[in-house]
């Protein structure tokens, strides 16, 4: 594997900052730190860590504000998680969509250093009312995606309670070991390990408890899809990460040996389950063989998988596919679902490669 100084990252936006991973050169099962893909709506705010407050309040008896220095003095755990961000895989979308042209690295796994948010919550004591945990971040400005509100605006989503005090969900201020950097959230975010990268929300300021589900442009005009009640479009919020599977190499139009055995390498993540099984299809989804996994399951980490490929004797254009199936017994839809508009792609994405000499 090369230094991970010689890999870097694509912009996808230069300004705010959009960056995505080479996944192709990477094979750890952690990504490095500043390997890891940047997705911001709004300029990182400079935070300084003496100044900072995280103020915990809403729907709940007691609320306060704590220091980043009262927060790292609370116990910490240290949880492995992967954030893909919703729009990865995007520009496989024929017709072409709006958003960032990610490929297939808006997508790496870390591991996370806070406090579980439970913690925070049950020192603030929760309403009974209460339903959901908003999240705001310091960031702020004008909305890209129509429809916008007029003015500034910060980056907020919400959770369901429910998974606001599950065990998993930190407010963490490392990342691999280290102090989080300025473009991952520094000094302090959430991470919700299990749903899409938008719910860990970065440079994290207030925790509010509140009695309605929360509207906001995130939740609903952004990262938002159609589901359907009885017949009727309804707006829903994206939340849980769905089976997917990835390969990372060979890379799209990369040009292979013939008659050799190339290893295909990949990845594989979902959302409430465990990857169970990937397969693999060099010839456009008409055969399948399995992939051998390089890691255990572990609950919310990516599963790196393998397959050996004995490449054609006949040059031409190949298309590779790969498809995951999970412990629910679920495997990775056909199509992308037009009712996620320009989100959830998690169909087997098509990677065209050419067989030479
Ligand atoms: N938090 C804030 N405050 N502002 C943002 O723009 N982007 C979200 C989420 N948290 C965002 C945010 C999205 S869409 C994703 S995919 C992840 O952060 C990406 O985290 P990363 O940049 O550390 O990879």
């Amino acid at each position: 594997m090369p230094q991970s100084s010689q890999v870097g990252l694509t912009i996808r936006q230069k300004e705010p900052v959009n960056l995505e991973t080479a996944v192709d050169q990477i094979d750890t099962f952690l990504t490095p730190a500043d390997l890891f893909y940047v997705r911001s709506h709004f300029p990182a705010p400079d935070l300084k860590a003496t100044e900072y407050e995280l103020r915990v309040g809403g729907a709940v008896r007691q609320p306060f504000t704590l220091s980043y220095r009262s927060l790292r003095e609370m116990p910490s755990e240290t949880r492995t998680a992967t954030l893909e961000c919703a729009g990865n895989g995007r520009v496989f979308l024929v017709p072409a969509v709006q958003g960032a042209q990610w490929e297939l690295g808006a997508v790496g796994t870390a591991e996370w250093t806070g406090v579980p948010l439970a913690a925070l919550l049950e020192r603030a004591g929760i309403d009974d009312n209460a339903c959901e945990i908003v999240l705001e971040g310091a960031d702020r400005g004008i909305a890209a995606e129509p429809p916008v509100p007029p003015g500034p605006i910060s980056y907020a989503r919400s959770l369901p309670l429910s998974k606001a005090l599950q065990e998993e969900v930190l407010i963490a201020y490392q990342m691999n070991g280290r102090d989080l950097r300025p473009d991952h959230g520094y000094p302090v975010r959430a991470i919700v390990p299990g749903h899409f990268g938008m719910a860990s929300v970065k440079w994290l300021t207030r925790i509010e408890a509140v009695y309605e589900p929360f509207q906001g442009y995130w939740q609903t005009s952004d990262y938002g899809y159609w589901d359907y009640f009885d017949g009727m479009p309804v707006r829903r919020a994206l939340g849980e990460m769905q089976l997917k599977s990835e390969i990372f190499r060979p890379r799209v139009y990369e040009t292979v040996p013939a008659n050799q055995v190339y290893q295909v390498f990949g990845a594989a993540w979902t959302g409430e389950s465990e990857v169970t099984e990937v397969a693999l299809s060099t010839d456009g989804g008409r055969n399948w063989i399995d992939a051998k996994f390089l890691d255990p399951v572990q609950r919310y980490a990516w599963r790196r998988w393998t397959c050996d490929w004995l490449t054609p004797k006949r040059s031409g254009k190949y298309t590779l596919l790969a498809r995951a199936k999970d412990a629910r017994g679920c495997a990775q839809p056909d199509h992308h679902d037009p009712n996620h508009g320009s989100y959830l792609i998690n169909h087997p994405l098509p990677i065209e490669v050419f067989v030479g000499d």
